[in-house]
């Protein structure tokens, strides 16, 4: 009996142990927290103020890109980019002030590819993500954003985001 007993213990001690350690490696705090942004904050970051870091958004993700001051500061060639979501401007890589928007609709194949790359080859790998955009997740009532699939972005990683 005592022997069952002391069985059953050590194998819940066991299960505990195996799922603490388990828990713990799954769902480490995240470093730096990251926040949303909705339009009007993120434009308090369009690198005009001198001491005010420089953000700018790709695909909802919000990155600190202040460390690249001489594209994105003030007068530099870049600057029209930040303190939004320039996502099809960086697709189209245009700086006609109708593509400064997070619309990606109509862009074409290969676009989508190139905004793909240098997602991830420039912004990912270069600056601190520090957030999202609100309305990659809700609208500006405060409700889903139903529009937002990722299922039909075949270029979005949402995994790799997150
Ligand atoms: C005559 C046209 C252009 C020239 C000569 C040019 C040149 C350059 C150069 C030399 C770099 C730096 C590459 C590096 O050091 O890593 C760069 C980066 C970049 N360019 Fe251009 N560019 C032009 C037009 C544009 C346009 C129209 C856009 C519009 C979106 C654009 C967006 C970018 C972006 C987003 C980067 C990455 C900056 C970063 O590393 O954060 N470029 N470009």
């Amino acid at each position: 009996m005592a022997t069952a007993r002391t069985r059953v213990f050590f194998l819940t001690s066991v299960l505990c142990a195996t799922l603490a350690q388990d828990f713990k490696l799954k769902y480490k705090p995240a470093t730096t927290p990251v926040r949303l942004f909705t339009e009007e904050e993120l434009k308090r970051y369009d690198g005009r103020q001198e001491k005010q870091p420089i953000y700018m958004a790709v695909k909802g993700v919000v990155f600190d890109v202040t460390k690249g001051k001489e594209f994105y500061g003030k007068d530099a060639p870049y600057n029209a980019l930040v303190g939004m979501d320039s996502t099809r401007a960086v697709a189209k890589m245009s700086l006609d002030p109708a593509d400064l928007t997070s619309d990606t609709t109509g862009l074409t194949e290969e676009q989508l590819k190139s905004l793909d790359s240098i997602f991830e080859g420039t912004y990912k790998s270069k600056y601190p993500i520090v957030g999202y955009t609100a309305s990659r997740i809700l609208k500006d009532d405060g409700s889903p954003n139903e529009d937002f699939k990722p299922e039909d972005q075949p270029l979005f990683q949402i995994k790799d985001e997150f």
